[in-house]
Parts: structure tokens; C-alpha cells; sequence
């Protein structure tokens, strides 16, 4: 099946963006290419939060070569004041004579401004090219522009049996070595990670990313109500910053508990032991934390879903069965009554990662 040439630049312009990945939020990726009779005449992406945009190094590295070229964008150029001025002045300036675009910007407050500013000065824009993509690529930073919470990851990993540790409570590993790999990569594409207070006292785990590149620590998150976790627990070692959420009636205990680790505490309403988890999303979205990978474990996970807070699932399917009724499931807490109460998902991937299966899937809202 042959694509169009617009399909063509526009797929590398959303290569060039996933480069930013981890390093840009809570500003979206993005990707751009200048392109003059089926060539390609120079490229950018955003690289780190302040700076250039994609379409402004595109365009500077072109210089008068600019000039009468195709942009290719993955999202609208902006038509305001930030950090860095207004994209497309530059376009104007630099006499591009088309501008073709993956995707509106999200955010309300500039939609379709930038395509009308463009077309005002004259210069052809078509918009919507590998739109689906285009927008998957940004759906974090969408999620947090138009309500201020983080975008909601849930990543499990699972025995096919559907346990999360055995009995005993032993839970290295679950899945093998590549899908190991795979949650380095999508930690350090996230702005922070969180898990519930029994992981940490089972598994004492780092939550940093380890895979070997240059990335940018995310946040740590660990949710306990009365800090019952040790303060020499791995999380306070090197890595990204730790919040300990608590609730506001041991507050002071845990800040005094806590003191000598650099974590922040942060104090949530509680009920029945269960933090208020809207109120957490706000504050961390107040923090400017546009995704949030919530690794577990299976008390969490059935929180999250309970109250609707989850926007796409990574599940980690593994060739093995554990077996035992006692043995953890990776959802866990009251769950539902009926199956018809059942939370829905609607399927995007499932990829192999070594022996084991990658299950992604949003979830019906
Ligand atoms: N395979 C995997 O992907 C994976 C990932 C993570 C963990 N795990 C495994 O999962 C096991 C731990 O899971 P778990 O289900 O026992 O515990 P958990 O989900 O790690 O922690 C649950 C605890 O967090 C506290 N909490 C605070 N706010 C909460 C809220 N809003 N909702 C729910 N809990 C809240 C509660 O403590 P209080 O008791 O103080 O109320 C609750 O008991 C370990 O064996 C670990 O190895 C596996």
C-alpha cells in the first residue's frame, strides 16, 4: 500500500518528536520537517521544556532555504508569548508557503488560532494529517491542558493466571527480561510513578529508570496513609523527587518521621485508610505532572479504577502460572458486584516483548 507524501513527512515529523520524549513536559512533543519538490531541506523537535520549538530549529537550520517550503508539524504552531515568541511569526518571515499539520492544539485557549493567523497571511494550511497518531502522540499533555489532572497509565505485570506475586509474597521477577526493559522505557517517559506503601514494604523498590539512557528522573509517588514505610526504604536514594502522600491527620507524625529523607510530604483527605486520589491528581497536575504511571500494586490499581481515574492500561501478560488462592491479583480491593458494572477497556496493541505479551488498551469513559 503506497502513502501520500504528506503521510510520509508527516510520519517523520512524529519520529523526530518521540525524541523529546521525557524531556519536554509538561509542553507536548513535538516533531517538524521542511520539505521543497519531495525533498527534505532540514528537521527539529522540541527538545527540552523553555526551549526552541520544532518548527523554530526546523527553521532556523534551513535559513533562505526555508523559503518557499512545506512545514510539516505534528501540532498547530502556536500564536502566542511563552517561553519562546509566537512559531508562527517565524513561518510568516520565513515565507514557508504551506503548512501541513498533524493536529490542533488541545489546548482551548489557542485551538485553531494559529491555522486562521496563517491562512490570514496568505499561507495554504491543511490540517488532520496522521491525526490519530498525531493526537496519541500528545494525549497526556492533552488530558492535562483541558483539566489540569495527569494522564493515568496502570502498568501491571502479571502471570497469565493473573497473580502479581506468589503466596508467599515473592515477586521477582514476574516478567522476563525484555518486558523489564519496556517499564524502564515508558517510566522514563512519564513524569512520575506511583505505588502503594505495601509494594514498598514488600519489594523496596529504586522506581528509577534504568535502561541505560540519558533521561530525566520521574517523580516518585508512594501513597501511605500513617508513613508505616522505613525511612531508609530504597525510594529516598538517588532518583527523581519523592512525594509521600499521607493523610492530613498524621501529617505532622510523618513530616517528623520523614525529616532527615528529602521527600516532600504531602498531606490528602482519607477515608477508610484510602487517600483522596482526586485530590492527589490535582495537586500533581498543579506540579505540572502531565502523566502518571501508576505501577501498583493491586489495592492501588483497584482504586484508580473504583474511581474512575484511569486513562490506558499497559499490562504485562507473562508466560507462567503461580497458582494459590492466597497469592496476590493484580486488581485487587472489593471489585464488582455484577458484570455488568464491569469496567471496559478498548484494545490498541498487544505486542510480544520476549516470552512474555504487552496487553494496551484505554479505557471506555
Ligand atoms: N507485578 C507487578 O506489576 C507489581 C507491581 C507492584 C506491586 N506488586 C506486588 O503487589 C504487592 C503489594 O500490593 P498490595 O495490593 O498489597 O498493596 P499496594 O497496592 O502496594 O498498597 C496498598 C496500600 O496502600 C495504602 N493506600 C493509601 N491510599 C490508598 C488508596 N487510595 N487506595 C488503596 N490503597 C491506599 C493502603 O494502606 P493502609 O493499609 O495503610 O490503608 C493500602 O493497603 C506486593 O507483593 C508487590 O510485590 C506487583
Amino acid at each position: 500500500m503506497s502513502i501520500s507524501n504528506d503521510e510520509h513527512w508527516m510520519k517523520r515529523a512524529i519520529g523526530l518528536a518521540e525524541k523529546g520524549r521525557g524531556f519536554v513536559s509538561p509542553n507536548p512533543v513535538v516533531g517538524a520537517c521542511l520539505v521543497k519538490s519531495g525533498r527534505l531541506i532540514s528537521e527539529g523537535f522540541h527538545r527540552h521544556f523553555g526551549g526552541p520549538h520544532a518548527e523554530v530549529e526546523a527553521i532556523r537550520k534551513a535559513g533562505k532555504r526555508g523559503n518557499g517550503t512545506t512545514l510539516y508539524v505534528t501540532l498547530e504552531p502556536c500564536s502566542t508569548y511563552g517561553k519562546t515568541p509566537p512559531c508562527i511569526d517565524a513561518i510568516r518571515e520565513t515565507k514557508i508557503s504551506r503548512v501541513a499539520i498533524g493536529t490542533v492544539d488541545p489546548n482551548p485557549k489557542h485551538k485553531k488560532r494559529g491555522i486562521a493567523y496563517l491562512r490570514k497571511a496568505g499561507i495554504r494550511v491543511t490540517a488532520g494529517i496522521l491525526q490519530e497518531q498525531a493526537q496519541e502522540q500528545i494525549e497526556a499533555f492533552s488530558k492535562w491542558i483541558r483539566t489540569g489532572l495527569p494522564f493515568v497509565i496502570l502498568k501491571m505485570a502479571q502471570s497469565l493466571d493473573g497473580k502479581i506475586a506468589s503466596r508467599t509474597g515473592s515477586s521477582r521477577w514476574i516478567s522476563g527480561p525484555k518486558a523489564r526493559l519496556w517499564v524502564h522505557k515508558v517510566r522514563a517517559s512519564c513524569d512520575a510513578v506511583l505505588v502503594g506503601k505495601n509494594t514498598v514494604l514488600m519489594d523496596n523498590p529504586r522506581l528509577t529508570v534504568r535502561n541505560g539512557a540519558p533521561v530525566r528522573e520521574p517523580w516518585r509517588i508512594v501513597l501511605d496513609e500513617k508513613g508505616a514505610i522505613s525511612q531508609n526504604a530504597r525510594i529516598f536514594r538517588a532518583g527523581g523527587p519523592v512525594i509521600l502522600a499521607c493523610s492530613e491527620k498524621f501529617f505532622s507524625l510523618v513530616t517528623k518521621k520523614f525529616r532527615n529523607t528529602k521527600a516532600t510530604i504531602l498531606s490528602l483527605k482519607s477515608s477508610h485508610g484510602n487517600l483522596d486520589l482526586k485530590q492527589l491528581l490535582g495537586n500533581l497536575g498543579v506540579l505540572g505532572i502531565t502523566s502518571l504511571l501508576v505501577e501498583g500494586g493491586g489495592e492501588i490499581a483497584w482504586s484508580f479504577f473504583e474511581k474512575g481515574f484511569v486513562d490506558k492500561v499497559e499490562w504485562v501478560i507473562a508466560s507462567k502460572i503461580i497458582g494459590g488462592r492466597d497469592a496476590k491479583t493484580s486488581v485487587e480491593g472489593l471489585g464488582i458486584g455484577m458484570l455488568d458494572k464491569a469496567i471496559l477497556l478498548k484494545p490498541t496493541r498487544l505486542i510480544p516483548l520476549g516470552e512474555d505479551f504487552l496487553f494496551e488498551a484505554y479505557v471506555h469513559s
